[in-house]
């Protein structure tokens, strides 16, 4: 292994596509099919919590048949070898990498499997697919409305997981390796890493399907399915 040498990941949605879960923008994307501001934003909960918790319950539903791919495992093999050394951002709800076994994993945008009431701030885990006549959930404290602990539009991201991830790439020098799997780029902050990295002299690494528009400025580009390039990067890379 190259030593010393600090690594961080950073992932998209484009990980978990070989998994069966839907990108957000590809040609069978979610918000090809559904707009955002009907189920992803603060004001499409006020308006009508239950169809916001529908969707977010078919996608927990479709994420828990799905199992992690060879691209998840890989990051898993990473945390192994490099411990400390090794840290995973990730855009992703889905909780694939934490089922995977990866545990150094910073949640920039939440989860779909936590709820947080509105009313307290309690926040518990749940694998739950509630039938319609159940939503929107109550909080068991106070009886206040559960929603997803996910980030939607118009909100900030959480404080500690957003200082964690430019914390580490901020950090980050001459010798150091920041890999962007499965994002298309197009949201920010996260959007913001790859370049702030490479500002700091690290190595940025792309594997994503499309080009990105981080491929003009990274040292390395891999353009193809990440289960099929992500093993083999990892193998040559211990
Ligand atoms: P996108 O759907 O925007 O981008 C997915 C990227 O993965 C695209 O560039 C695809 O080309 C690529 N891709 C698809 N299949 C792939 C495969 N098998 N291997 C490698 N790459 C593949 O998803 P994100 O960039 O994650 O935010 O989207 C960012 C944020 O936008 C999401 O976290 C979500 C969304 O709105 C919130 O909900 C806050």
């Amino acid at each position: 292994m190259k030593t010393p040498v600090k690594l961080t990941v950073l992932t998209g949605a484009g990980i978990s596509a070989e998994s069966g879960v839907p990108t957000f923008r590809g040609e069978e994307g979610l918000w090809r099919r559904f707009r955002p501001e009907d189920l992803a934003t603060p004001e499409a909960f006020a308006r009508d919590p239950v169809l916001v918790w529908s969707w977010y319950v078919w996608r927990r539903s479709l994420v828990l048949q799905a199992s992690p791919n060879p691209a998840h495992l890989a990051l898993v093999r990473l945390e192994q070898a490099l411990g400390e050394d090794f840290l995973l951002i990730t855009q992703n709800v889905d909780n694939l990498h934490r089922r995977a076994g990866n545990t150094r994993v910073v949640e920039l945008h939440g989860n779909i499997f936590r709820e947080r009431c509105t009313s307290c701030g309690l926040k518990r885990f749940s694998e739950e697919c509630y039938p319609e006549e159940a939503l929107p959930p109550r909080c068991p404290a106070c009886r206040g409305l559960m929603r997803p602990d996910v980030v939607w539009f118009g909100e900030a991201l959480p404080p500690e997981a957003l200082r964690q991830a430019f914390g580490r790439v901020e950090g980050m020098g001459k010798g150091d390796v920041l890999l962007v799997v499965g994002t298309s780029g197009q949201v920010y902050p996260a959007a913001a890493l790859p370049l702030t990295a490479h500002r700091r002299g690290a190595q940025v690494v792309v594997v994503n399907l499309e080009p990105t528009p981080f491929d003009s400025f990274a040292d390395e580009v891999h353009h193809g399915r990440a289960a099929s390039i992500l093993p083999g990067w990892v193998a040559a890379f211990l």
